[in-house]
């Protein structure tokens, strides 16, 4: 992928990515986090093509959606995506466990998934596989008997969870780079508690139409601003980096 702001060399190897993201991260406070958000649309505002995003998606999109989610502490993410896009367990390359482990992280991101009905899915793929096991975050009047077995429960307070208090715990727990994967739903919520640090938007070379449009789910917002940090290029994709002024 071809680097067009700032200007700087091209990009070949999984390795050159994940060096980028490490290189131009967002620095934390002592004792705080950084959230950003990963996201792919069309040209229309469609965030799903048949339901997954796939479909939005090229190589290099991808590419950097792995490399993100691999420098983490926490990838957060909503129920109904991990239901419609089959999340398994995150896994970590051998080159971003190497500079997880020069930044004193632990070996793998945890999996946090926000959820009331605890459901993820018939037969979900994230109750078996290598590496720990998901973190259902829920609100306290949540039914947790109905939870899948071996999961671990995180519990709010409230009916419904609010997003200062779950990524307020999430930084207590030690997270101090926090990554959302989706979806609209839960993206709208942290938006409205202004606690998107770093917006990473690939723009896809396609119309879809259809009602899936808009990455906030229709939630409304405050007038939150960004600037223009960074843009790749592959192909017709672009892949751009708005921090928030
Ligand atoms: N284009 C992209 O980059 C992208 C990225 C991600 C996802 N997607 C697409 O987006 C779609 C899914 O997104 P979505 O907006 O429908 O759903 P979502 O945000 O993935 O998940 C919503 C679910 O999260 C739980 N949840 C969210 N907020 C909550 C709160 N405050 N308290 C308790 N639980 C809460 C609930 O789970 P329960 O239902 O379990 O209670 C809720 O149904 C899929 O089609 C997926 O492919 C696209």
């Amino acid at each position: 992928m071809r680097h067009l702001q700032p200007i700087g060399p091209d990009i070949e190897s999984f390795e050159e990515v994940l060096d980028l993201l490490d290189s131009d991260r967002l620095e934390t406070t002592e004792g705080g986090s950084v959230l950003n958000t990963n996201m792919v649309m069309s040209l229309d505002g469609a965030f799903s093509a048949d339901g997954v995003s796939a479909g939005l998606s090229s190589e290099a999109d991808h590419q950097l959606f792995l490399a993100n989610r691999m420098l983490a502490d926490v990838i957060l993410v909503g129920a109904a995506t991990v239901r419609e896009e089959r999340y398994r367990r995150p896994q970590v390359h051998p080159a971003a466990a190497a500079i997880r482990e020069r930044r004193g992280q632990d070996p793998v991101p945890r999996l946090v998934i926000t959820s009331a009905s605890l459901n993820l899915g018939h037969d979900s793929p994230l109750l078996s596989g290598d590496g720990p096991p998901p973190v259902l975050a829920h609100p306290a009047n949540a039914d947790t008997s109905s939870a899948p077995v071996g999961v671990e429960l995180l519990r709010l307070s409230g009916e419904k969870l609010d997003m200062e208090e779950l990524v307020g715990e999430l930084t207590a727990q030690g997270a101090q780079r926090i990554t959302c994967e989706g979806g609209p739903s839960l993206l709208g919520q942290l938006a409205a508690s202004s606690l998107i640090d770093e917006y990473l938007l690939t723009l896809s070379p396609v119309l879809l139409g259809g009602t899936d449009v808009g990455l906030l789910g229709g939630t409304s917002v405050g007038r939150e601003e960004y600037a223009l940090h960074r843009v790749l290029r592959r192909a017709d994709h672009l892949m751009c980096s708005f921090r928030r002024r």
